[in-house]
């Protein structure tokens, strides 16, 4: 069997940490592992498998040999280093939100739109976490009916803003604790024993970064330019996994509940968890950590007669981001998708 040369740009964060695991703990053919970070970090060494990987600092020439490259360290890396990647022959799996909308990228979930891939031009783009999770439970449904509304808010784990904001989270519940007054770095208001909305940036139309992310990558991955999306997004003072609660109307009869729920189960990385009489369903604290998105509270919208209401969580480092670009990494193997190193 062949094995493929990896650069995990980002290495030290909180995704790459993500993706090292999966690449130890799973089948993956590797051959080189190559670690890339920022110049504060080049020269420390990371632990995998049975070794120890020294971090490179990332540049134009990060890239010899290389057959896939994730990119995970925010999108002006991605801007700037990309189509050097590309150009070294690699095929890259980029986190980021710089090409997600760029109509020669294919934007996928592969449980979702795997096709997607086959027109690549060199660079894949990983979806939004909290898209990733949202179209995962929509892709079941879309199986049983169209759609034509989905109305989406969000509770959006620290972790989301990187490895710093799930630290800030914790110093700042302990100072609380403490008695102490928090200090607020990374996020612009206190997260701990709070809540707040987005800390992206507003437009002209008063929805933020991430809710418009939301809006556009749904309709891009579904192919449904429109499909009527609109998404509330607020970040919530738990260190992992983001939780959505989601109305769906469909365009024409609702299916049945029964339905819905047995369409959601056989859908391969989602998972039902909806126990009325127990008052179980998807929490942020066991959807840490767990590949599957997590859903439940199914039931119909008793305000309008075609739409039913849901409840997901789901772990956005994993299947939101690292869990997601491994396993584009594995269908583009699959698929004979790779570029021209291999
Ligand atoms: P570093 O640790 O050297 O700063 P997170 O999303 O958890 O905050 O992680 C961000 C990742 O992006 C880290 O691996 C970080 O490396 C990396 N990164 C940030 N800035 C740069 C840069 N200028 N060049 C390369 N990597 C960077």
């Amino acid at each position: 069997m062949s094995a493929y040369n990896v650069a995990l740009v980002g290495a030290t964060g909180a995704v790459g940490a993500e993706f090292l695991q999966l690449l130890a703990s799973r089948n993956f053919p590797l051959g080189e592992l190559r670690l890339l970070a920022s110049s504060r970090s080049a020269g420390t060494t990371i632990h995998f498998k049975d070794r120890d990987i020294v971090v490179q600092d990332l540049n134009e020439a990060s890239f010899d040999g290389i057959d896939i490259a994730f990119f995970s360290a925010g999108g002006s890396r991605s801007k700037q280093y990309a189509a050097a990647a590309v150009a070294a022959g690699a095929v890259v799996i980029d986190n980021s939100s710089a090409f997600r909308m760029d109509p020669s990228v294919p934007l996928v979930v592969p449980e979702v739109n795997p096709d997607a891939l086959a027109d690549h031009n060199g660079i894949i783009a990983n979806p939004n976490c909290s898209t990733i999770l949202l179209v995962m439970v929509l892709a079941p449904l879309l199986k049983l009916a169209a759609i034509r509304r989905v109305v989406v808010s969000t509770y959006q784990a620290a972790s989301g803003a990187g490895a710093a904001a799930m630290r800030e989270l914790e110093t700042q519940t302990a100072a609380v604790i403490a008695g102490e007054t928090p200090e607020t770095e990374i996020f612009p208001h206190p997260i701990a024993f709070n809540l707040f909305s987005h800390n992206t940036a507003i437009d002209d139309t008063g929805y933020n970064e991430e809710e418009l992310k939301m809006v556009k990558e749904t309709r891009k991955i579904l192919s449904d330019d429109t499909l009527a999306v609109t998404a509330t997004c607020i970040r919530v003072p738990i260190p992992r996994a983001h939780s959505e609660s989601v109305n769906v109307e469909f365009a024409g009869d609702r299916p049945s509940v029964s339905a819905i729920r047995d369409a959601l189960a056989a859908f391969p990385g989602v998972e039902v968890i909806d126990d009325r009489e127990a008052n179980i369903f998807p929490m942020p604290l066991h959807a840490s950590g767990r590949d599957e998105v997590f859903v439940g509270r199914i039931r119909e919208d008793l305000s309008c007669p075609n739409a039913i209401d849901l409840f997901l969580s789901g772990d956005q480092i994993l299947k939101g981001a690292a869990l997601n670009g491994y396993q584009i990494a594995e269908c583009l193997i699959e698929r004979g998708l790779l570029g021209g190193n291999k």
